[in-house]
């Protein structure tokens, strides 16, 4: 039932998420707890959803859903009662955050404005992310579906992240796809998802390099014949430099 054991532990949670804030956000140098609890959206959207939560826990009907539509309004973060966060938690400036009814959080996560932890359609029953300890989520991430994100992964911003992220390894992109596992860059013939073979340009490529072969020959004929042509020969521009070392290592 709802009591002094779930203040109590409401308020160890919110001491934990306040020690995150020190040692996660760079603004927060100097700052103090009270200063961080009166002023950061992250932590009030945090506090109110320990709060619902423990509510939805216990079968309180509509008054969790109410506590988080009134944090949503004022910290523009929005975060369903039943979804289940650990200690630590921080969310940086916040707003456009949405996480899902059965999205799970580990300790110690953080997530910056913009993350969406959220299901890929109509499905019920487990529909959201597992996001296991120690994860980093940049701003703007989407993360969809019933997937595991390993402890330690970073996700860069902006990424759209479908698949099982492993542990201790940076995902960016869209589709997102690991750039580093465990500090090195992945290696493998299926690894280079950024220098991904083209077959429509290679071919655009071909046929352009014989068009020029065609042109500069039937240039050559008209000169030959005394008939002078200006017209310039076809060319294709590169779609874009490889830049860097590639990531396969191939
Ligand atoms: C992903 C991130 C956490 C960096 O992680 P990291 O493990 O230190 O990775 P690195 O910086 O070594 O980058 C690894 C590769 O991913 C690329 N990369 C990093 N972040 C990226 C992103 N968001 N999108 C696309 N590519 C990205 C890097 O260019 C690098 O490419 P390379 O393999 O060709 O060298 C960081 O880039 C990021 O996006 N942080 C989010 C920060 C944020 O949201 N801030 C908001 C503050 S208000």
């Amino acid at each position: 039932m709802f009591g002094l054991n779930t203040l109590a532990k409401v308020a160890g949670e919110l001491r934990r998420d306040i020690a995150a804030v020190h040692d996660r956000d760079p603004a927060a140098r100097g700052a103090g707890s009270l200063e961080i609890i009166a002023t950061w959206p992250g932590v009030h959207a945090l506090l109110s959803h320990r709060v619902a939560h423990a509510l939805d826990e216990v079968g309180i009907p509509i008054v969790p859903r109410v506590i988080a539509n009134l944090s949503r309004t004022i910290t523009g973060i929005e975060i369903h009662p039943s979804a289940t966060i650990g200690a630590g938690f921080f969310i940086d400036h916040g707003m456009g955050v949405v996480i899902g009814e059965t999205a799970e959080i580990g300790n110690d996560v953080t997530l910056y404005q913009g993350v969406t932890l959220g299901g890929t359609g109509f499905a019920t029953g487990k529909r959201h992310p597992t996001v296991e300890d120690n994860v980093t989520i940049g701003s703007g991430a989407n993360l969809l579906g019933p997937i595991v994100i390993g402890h330690g992964a970073k996700i860069g911003a902006n990424s759209v992240v479908i698949h099982d992220v492993p542990p201790n390894s940076t995902v960016v992109g869209n589709p997102g796809h690991p750039v580093r596992v465990e500090g090195r860059r992945p290696e493998g013939p299926d690894a280079d998802w950024i220098h991904l073979p083209d077959p429509i340009a290679d071919a655009i490529k071909g046929l352009a390099g014989r068009l020029e072969a065609l042109e500069k020959a039937v240039a050559d004929l008209g000169a030959a014949a005394g008939v002078e042509t200006n017209a310039p020969l076809g060319q294709v521009r590169p779609l874009r430099a490889v830049r860097g070392p590639n990531p396969a290592g191939g």
